[in-house]
């Protein structure tokens, strides 16, 4: 068997230790795996693709990011391509990717991917490309898996970073504003607010109405407590109001790229409360650096995982996380719904036993 792996959308800690579970769980089999650089685009140019062998992947599990490079803008179902005069044209080269799949010999790709990269995976499929995908975003987004790999280790570093800027909170009085990552869900938000003991917690499942925020700071204040942490997710949205758009989609990009949220609810915090105020924006330091123990674990039991459901011939599907155990789900059924915090949910109802404040 000839595998071909990738690597899609941003990198997240746990993708090389995937990527080593592929490979040594192959070379049990006497399988060649071969490393398809920057998502797509090795099959582009085939000169990016990598043999990978067991020395390939000898020391990378603490190693965050990819060894295989990865894009955001490589949607080959619209390839940003540069026009003579300057402009860029989105357009269609997947019958490219497909004929090249097909001329190397390959019997399977693992596609490691979030949301926009299994979507891609999908639409391969059914281009009759045999792919197993395995779930990767640090915002927690993807349906059918309890987990996907890099969450835990976002949450312990925006965690870490909520705890320091206590320090700050508490010699200054002052409110202290965090903007953490997630999309258009709240789950690093919540997590590590919760954990970090933050006083208020915005995020894109609770609409915040800025004086019930306020009115919670004021409360504290009232307790003895002149400072506060409020933990915004980048998602977060007034009542009424839109998400803040850091920058418009690019050609060749499916998303939007969010922030700008956590400096417009400091505004408004220092203007109605008078307090001193700051704002931080942990942006890709989030995404950064070794992934823990919990990450490692959980990308090398899917890596060895989709080599398992490779041999088993169940392409079309996905390795996910259910209770203690690896299953396989449907790749088209992870896609079908975005995984949003349940307002219903034990996590968020233990943030309101503990009075913390969604601003609603
Ligand atoms: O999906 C992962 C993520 O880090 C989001 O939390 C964030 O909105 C986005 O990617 C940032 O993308 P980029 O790396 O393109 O700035």
């Amino acid at each position: 068997m000839k595998i071909a792996v990738n690597t899609g959308g941003g990198d997240a800690p746990g993708l090389n230790a995937v990527i080593r579970g592929i490979v040594l769980a192959a070379h049990q089999k006497g399988w060649e795996v071969y490393g398809i650089k920057y998502g797509y685009r090795g099959l582009i140019d085939t000169k990016q693709i990598v043999r990978l062998t067991p020395e390939s992947v000898w020391d990378i599990t603490d190693i965050g990011g990819t060894i295989l490079g990865t894009a955001i803008k490589g949607d080959p179902f619209k390839y940003a391509v540069n026009q003579p005069d300057g402009s860029v044209v989105e357009t269609d080269i997947s019958d490219i990717i497909v004929s090249n799949f097909k001329a190397l010999g390959f019997d399977a790709l693992i596609a490691i991917g979030g949301d926009g990269s299994l979507r891609i995976a999908n639409k391969f499929l059914k281009k009759g490309m045999p792919i197993i995908g395995v779930p990767k975003t640090i915002d927690n987004d993807i349906s059918c898996t309890d987990a996907t790999f890099g969450f835990d280790t976002a949450v312990n570093i925006a965690t870490e970073a909520i705890d320091r800027l206590h320090t700050t909170a508490r010699s200054h009085d002052r409110v202290m504003v965090v903007e953490v990552m997630g999309r258009y869900v709240g789950w690093i938000a919540l997590h590590s607010g919760i954990s970090g003991s933050a006083d208020v917690i915005l995020i894109p499942e609770i609409p915040f109405d800025i004086d019930k925020v306020c009115n919670k700071i004021r409360q504290l204040a009232l307790m003895g407590r002149d400072y506060a942490i409020v933990v915004v997710a980048e998602g977060a949205k007034p009542v009424g109001g839109e998400i803040t758009i850091a920058e418009g989609k690019q050609p060749g990009g499916s998303e939007v790229r969010l922030g700008g949220i956590g400096r417009k609810v400091r505004e408004e915090i220092g203007k109605k409360t008078g307090k001193e105020t700051r704002d931080i924006v942990l942006g890709h330091l989030q995404r950064g650096g070794a992934p823990t123990t919990f990450d490692r674990l959980l990308s090398l039991r899917f890596g060895t995982a989709a080599v398992r459901l490779v041999e088993a011939g169940k392409f079309g599907m996905m390795a996910a996380v259910r209770s203690t155990e690896i299953i396989a789900v449907p790749i088209e059924e992870a896609i079908g719904q975005m995984k949003s915090v349940p307002l219903d949910s034990d996590i968020v109802l233990t943030a309101r036993s503990m009075g913390i404040s969604f601003g609603d």
